[in-house]
C-alpha cells in the first residue's frame, strides 16, 4: 500500500549538493534526503580532480573570476561568478570544519604556498587553487559529509527512492493565479514496494545532479539522468543553456572500463596528450596547450581521431617520478593497473565522453526556481556560473555555496512557510504491469546513440533535426507507455531522458554561432552580443 509522508523540507538527491543543504538547515527542521540508488550513486563520490577556490595569499578573487569568465567565452553571469568565487574561501573552510581530509602540504612548500593545504592545477586555471583529497575528493567529500548527517536526529537519509514528479498548488487548481503557485511536495517511487508514495514538504530542493547519460559515452555514473530538470520542466519552471554539454576529454580508453575519469589534474601536474605515433599535438590547437580549457582540448582530440580515423589518443604522464605518480594519483594508478596499464611506465588510452550539464533550471542566488518554495542546487541548476564552458573544478564549489545559500533562505523563510493539507494520493487505478519493458531498453539505447552522434561535440543544423525528429517519435512512445503501465525506475528515467534530450536540442537549434561547448559547422563563428538560451514551458525564447 502507498505511504504518506510529511517533512518541512525534502531535498532529492544525495550528493554535494543534498548533504550540504542538509547540514546547513537549521537543526529544528525535520529533512529527508531521498537518494534513487545508494545513497553514493551521484557524481559527487566520483569526483577527482577537487573543489576550486581562493585560498593562497598569492591568488585572487579577480583572477579566479576572470578566468572563469575567460572559459565560459563570454556567457557567464558576472554576479553569479563574484558570488561564487568570493564565497569560495568560506565554502571551503565549512568542508575542513566538517573534517574532509584534504591533501596537506609539507611544510616548506605550505609556506611557499602561504596554505596548509595542497593545491593542484586544471585546465583554464592561472592560478594553483584546487584543494583536493588525493584523486579521490569527491569520495573524501561525501563519506564525511555523509557521516555527519547520519549524526544528526533532524535528518533521514532514505535510499532506493525515486521522485518521479513534483505536486504543486498549479496541478492541483489550488492557484488564483501563476505566480501563486507553490510546490507542495513529489511522488515518489519507492523501489521496495513498488508503491509510489506521496512526500508532503514545506520546501523541496532539487538536488539531482546532471543529466550526461544522455550520452552513449559518458565519464557520470548511471544516477545521471536529468530527473530534476525534467521534473522541474513538467512543472512550470524554466530552463536554460542546455545546449551546452561539457566532454571531458580524457576517459580511459579500454573495452572493460566503464565510464572511468582520467582527472584534468595530470595535464596539471605536466602529463602530455600524444598521437600514437608519440606527437605532443596540443599545441597546435591553441598556445595553453594541454591546460587549454576543455572544450577547445575535447575537439581538438576529437578532430584527430577523425583526421586519423584512430580510436583514441594517448595521455602519457610516465616521464614523472613513479613514487610522484603513485602519491598524488593513487586511484588513477589502480584502476589503470586493474587494466594492465601501469601509468608510470606507459600512456593512457583515452578518448572524450558526456562530463557535465552546464545548464539546467533557472535559479537565482538563493537556488529559487520559479515555483514558491521549489529550490533547485548543483548540477542540477542553472545559476550562470558557468556560462558556455564550466572550468574544471568549479561545479563542487557552486554545489556548496548555492547549498549553503539556499538553506540560509528556507530558514529565513521557516516561520511564514505552512504546509499544505490534504495531497491526493498517486493514482495508479488505470495501469497495469508491463509485458514490454524491451521497448524500455531498446529506446534507451536509441535516445544515447542518436544523441552521442547528432547532438555531440561536434554539431550541423542537419544533425540537430534528424536528433528532434528521433525525440518526438520517442517521447510519443514513452507518453503512451507512462499512461498505461505501472511506473519503475528505468521508465521514470527514460521519460526524463527523453524530455531533457528534446530541451537540449531545441536549445542547441535556439544557438546560431558556436560559442564555447556548442561547436556547429553551419555557424562556425561567435556572435558579438552572447545570450542566454531560455526556455519557458509553452514559450520559447531564444
Ligand atoms: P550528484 O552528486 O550527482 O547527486 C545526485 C543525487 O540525486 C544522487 O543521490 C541521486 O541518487 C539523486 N537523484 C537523482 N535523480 C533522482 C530521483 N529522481 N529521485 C531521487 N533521487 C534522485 N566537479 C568538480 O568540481 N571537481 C571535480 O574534481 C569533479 N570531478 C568529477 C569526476 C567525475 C567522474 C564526474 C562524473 C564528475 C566530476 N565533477 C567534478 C562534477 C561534479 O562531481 C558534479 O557536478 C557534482 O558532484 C554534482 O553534485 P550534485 O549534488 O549536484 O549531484
Ligand atoms: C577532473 O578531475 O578532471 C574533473 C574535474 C571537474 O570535472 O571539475
Amino acid at each position: 500500500m502507498s505511504q504518506s509522508y510529511q517533512y518541512d523540507v525534502l531535498i532529492i538527491g544525495s550528493g554535494a549538493a543534498g548533504l550540504t543543504t542538509a547540514l546547513t538547515l537549521p537543526a529544528h527542521l525535520r529533512i529527508a534526503v531521498l537518494s534513487k540508488g545508494d545513497l553514493s550513486s551521484g557524481s559527487t563520490y566520483w569526483a577527482q580532480g577537487g573543489v576550486a577556490g581562493v585560498l593562497d595569499d598569492t591568488d585572487t578573487v579577480e583572477s579566479h573570476v576572470q578566468d572563469t569568465l575567460i572559459a565560459g567565452a563570454g556567457l557567464c553571469n558576472e554576479a553569479a561568478v563574484r558570488f561564487t568565487v568570493e564565497n569560495s574561501r568560506s565554502a571551503i573552510d565549512w568542508l575542513i570544519e566538517q573534517g574532509v581530509p584534504f591533501t596537506r602540504n609539507d611544510a616548506s612548500a605550505a609556506q611557499e604556498q602561504h596554505f596548509d593545504y595542497h593545491l593542484t592545477r586544471e585546465g583554464g586555471h592561472s592560478h594553483r587553487r584546487i584543494i583536493h583529497a588525493a584523486d579521490a575528493t569527491g569520495a573524501a567529500i561525501f563519506t564525511t559529509l555523509l557521516a555527519n548527517a547520519r549524526q544528526r536526529s533532524n535528518i533521514e537519509l532514505i535510499e532506493q527512492q525515486v521522485a518521479v514528479d513534483l505536486i504543486t498548488s498549479a496541478k492541483l487548481g489550488r492557484n488564483d493565479s501563476h505566480a501563486d503557485n507553490r510546490c507542495l511536495g513529489a511522488y515518489v517511487l519507492n523501489r521496495a514496494s513498488g508503491e509510489v508514495d506521496t512526500y508532503n514538504a514545506r520546501f523541496v530542493v532539487l538536488a539531482t545532479g546532471g543529466a550526461a547519460k544522455v550520452y552513449l559515452y559518458t565519464s557520470n555514473p548511471d544516477s545521471a539522468c536529468g530527473d530534476g530538470i525534467a521534473m522541474a520542466w513538467r512543472a512550470g519552471c524554466s530552463v536554460g543553456n542546455l545546449e551546452f554539454n561539457q566532454f571531458h576529454p580524457t576517459c580511459l580508453y579500454h573495452p572493460l572500463a566503464k565510464n572511468f575519469l582520467i582527472t584534468e589534474a595530470l595535464r596539471g601536474e605536466g602529463a602530455h596528450l600524444k598521437l600514437p605515433d608519440g606527437e605532443r599535438f596540443m599545441a597546435r590547437f591553441d598556445s595553453r596547450a594541454e591546460l587549454a580549457p576543455r572544450d577547445i582540448v575535447a575537439r581538438a582530440i576529437d578532430h584527430e581521431m577523425k583526421r586519423l580515423g584512430i580510436d583514441c589518443v594517448y595521455l602519457d604522464i610516465s616521464h614523472k617520478p613513479a613514487d610522484f605518480i603513485q602519491e598524488h594519483f593513487p586511484t588513477v594508478y589502480e584502476r589503470c593497473l586493474t587494466f594492465g596499464i601501469d601509468i608510470t611506465q606507459e600512456p593512457i588510452p583515452i578518448v572524450p565522453a558526456a562530463h557535465y550539464t552546464c545548464g539546467g533550471v533557472v535559479v537565482d542566488q538563493h537556488g529559487h526556481t520559479d515555483i514558491n518554495n521549489l529550490y533547485a542546487i548543483g548540477e542540477t541548476s542553472f545559476t550562470g556560473l558557468h556560462g558556455a564552458n564550466r572550468m574544471a573544478s568549479n561545479s563542487l564549489l557552486e554545489c556548496f555555496v548555492y547549498a549553503r545559500s539556499a538553506a540560509n533562505d528556507i530558514a529565513q523563510q521557516d516561520a511564514v512557510t505552512q504546509s499544505a493539507t490534504d495531497l491526493p494520493e498517486w493514482d495508479a487505478s488505470l495501469v497495469t504491469d508491463s509485458d514490454e519493458d524491451v521497448i524500455i531498453a531498446h529506446n534507451w539505447d536509441e535516445l544515447r546513440r542518436f544523441m552521442w552522434d547528432y547532438v555531440g561535440i561536434v554539431r550541423t543544423d542537419k544533425r540537430l533535426l534528424r536528433a528532434q525528429h528521433r525525440v518526438r517519435l520517442l517521447l510519443d512512445e514513452i507518453d503512451e507507455f507512462y499512461s498505461n503501465y505501472r511506473v519503475s525506475r528505468d521508465l521514470i528515467e527514460l521519460r526524463n531522458l527523453a524530455v531533457v534530450a528534446d530541451l537540449m536540442i531545441r536549445s542547441a537549434m535556439c544557438r546560431k554561432e558556436s560559442r564555447g561547448l556548442h561547436y556547429t559547422l553551419d555557424y562556425p563563428h561567435m556572435k558579438d552580443v552572447a545570450q542566454d538560451t531560455i526556455l519557458r514551458p509553452a514559450k520559447v525564447d531564444g
